[in-house]
């Protein structure tokens, strides 16, 4: 048999077996056990996060033999056959390819008859934004009003190009991109099963470089595993992806913190040699020191990352006040457009790196506070010697003090 690319081998198969997405799987499953499916759903959300996954779920829940049930088994003929997509009464069909007015014609042709085995004649409409106005048009009326037997659930990313008319016919649900530390765990899971030993810290890189698609993630692992075989070591998965090992931006958050330029510089010129992108660098370090502040200030580090970073991340908080994280933070993050413009973009960031660890840090309130208090103390004595000429009204002390 040909390869199969892990995110097809990966499809779940059971409503439980989707990550996040509850908040629709929860509805539906009610839905069936009530039996109060409607009969047009539109599933939305941002590319690769369930919506065709779910919508052939749906359709299973619905044909399956032991069914409708909002856990279809898996192996009966209608479950199998929606599974390879050769099901007589699921239709899937692409909405980008068959757009047009007659496609829509014929659908609603067939959709009189009755199913020809199962319980359900089911069209999905995959991008269904695709379909020209006149074919939306065309749909309106057997939208509004279905044969008993007939169940319609579109899928699309770009919901706001659908008419109201079609909206209003459909119940709609949203689709949500997959938060990291889910994803990290569905990850590290068929991993596990792929038997691919590739580190928690490579996977979280893959994890926050797909945002929050599952699809994305599982292509990016696929073309790691390819590329660098089984058993990866961060650095090699790091190249793979053209990105910059953890290790290393870990490393310069530590070399910031701790005011160490020699150390800074190098790792600069070890970046820039390998050829990696500089704008790339100054993003992942303003990341990087976005999470030792938020560590520092709620006391535990980003769920989303590796344990070994978590860890390393608390201990390099107790290192820092937020005073200097945050000051680091402003220059990193204020040099990453510079970077992406400078006619020398190492000269820019070389720069604004050297300038967070020189610049002195402003101190905290109280201690601002204090300054003010022993300044104002100073000048209150001279600003009484003054006050007959000075200030009208012989107003002395702290409040003759002017900034
Ligand atoms: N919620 C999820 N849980 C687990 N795996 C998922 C999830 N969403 C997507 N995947 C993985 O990504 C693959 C593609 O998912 P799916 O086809 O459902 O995405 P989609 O939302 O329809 O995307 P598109 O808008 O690009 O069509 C699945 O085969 C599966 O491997
Ligand atoms: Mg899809
Ligand atoms: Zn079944």
């Amino acid at each position: 048999m040909s390869y199969l690319v892990l995110a097809r081998k990966w499809r779940p198969q059971t409503f439980d077996d989707m990550t996040g997405q509850e908040h629709v799987v929860r509805t539906i499953g009610n839905a069936i056990k009530m039996d109060r499916v409607a009969h047009a759903y539109l599933f939305c959300g941002p590319r690769g996060v369930g919506k065709t996954t779910a919508a052939r779920l749906l359709a299973k829940a619905l044909n399956c033999e032991q069914g409708p049930t909002a856990n279809p088994c898996g192996t009966c003929r209608a479950c199998t056959e929606i599974t390879s997509g050769t099901s007589v009464d699921v239709a899937e069909i692409d909405g980008a390819s068959n757009n047009g007015v007659e496609n829509v014609r014929e659908i609603r042709e067939n959709a009189k008859y009755l199913p020809q085995r199962d319980r359900h004649k089911i069209y999905i409409i995959d991008e269904v934004h695709m379909l020209s106005g006149a074919a939306f048009n065309a749909l309106l009326k057997t939208l509004e009003e279905p044969p008993g037997h007939v169940k319609f659930i579109f899928a699309t990313t770009e919901a706001h190009k659908l008419p109201d008319t079609i909206l209003s016919r459909c119940q709609r649900h949203n689709f949500r991109r997959i938060s990291a530390a889910r994803m990290l765990q569905r990850l590290k899971e068929i991993c596990l099963a792929e038997k691919a030993g590739i580190s928690e810290q490579s996977l979280s890189l893959v994890v926050r470089q797909s945002e929050g698609g599952m699809r994305d993630a599982l292509s990016l692992l696929d073309q790691i595993l390819a590329s660098c075989g089984p058993d990866p070591t961060d650095e090699a998965v790091a190249e793979a992806m053209g990105a910059i090992d953890r290790t290393v931006v870990q490393d310069f958050a530590e070399a910031l913190v701790r005011k160490d330029a020699k150390r800074v510089l190098g790792r600069v010129d070890e970046v820039f040699n390998r050829g990696l992108d500089l704008k790339r660098l100054a993003e992942e370090l303003a990341l990087q020191l976005r999470h030792l502040f938020v560590t520092k200030s709620l006391g535990e580090a980003p769920q989303e990352l590796a344990e070994s970073e978590q860890k390393a991340l608390l201990a390099l908080a107790k290192e820092a006040d937020t005073a200097q994280l945050s000051r680091l933070f402003d220059i990193v993050h204020g040099c990453i457009w510079d970077v992406s413009r400078a006619a020398q973009p190492r000269l820019a960031l070389e720069m604004a790196l050297l300038k967070a660890i020189q610049l002195s840090p402003a101190g905290s309130i109280p201690d601002l506070l204090a300054r003010v208090e022993r300044l104002s103390a100073g000048l209150g004595a001279e600003g009484a010697t003054k006050s007959t000429s000075g200030a009208p009204g012989g107003r002395s002390g702290p409040s003759n003090f002017r900034v």
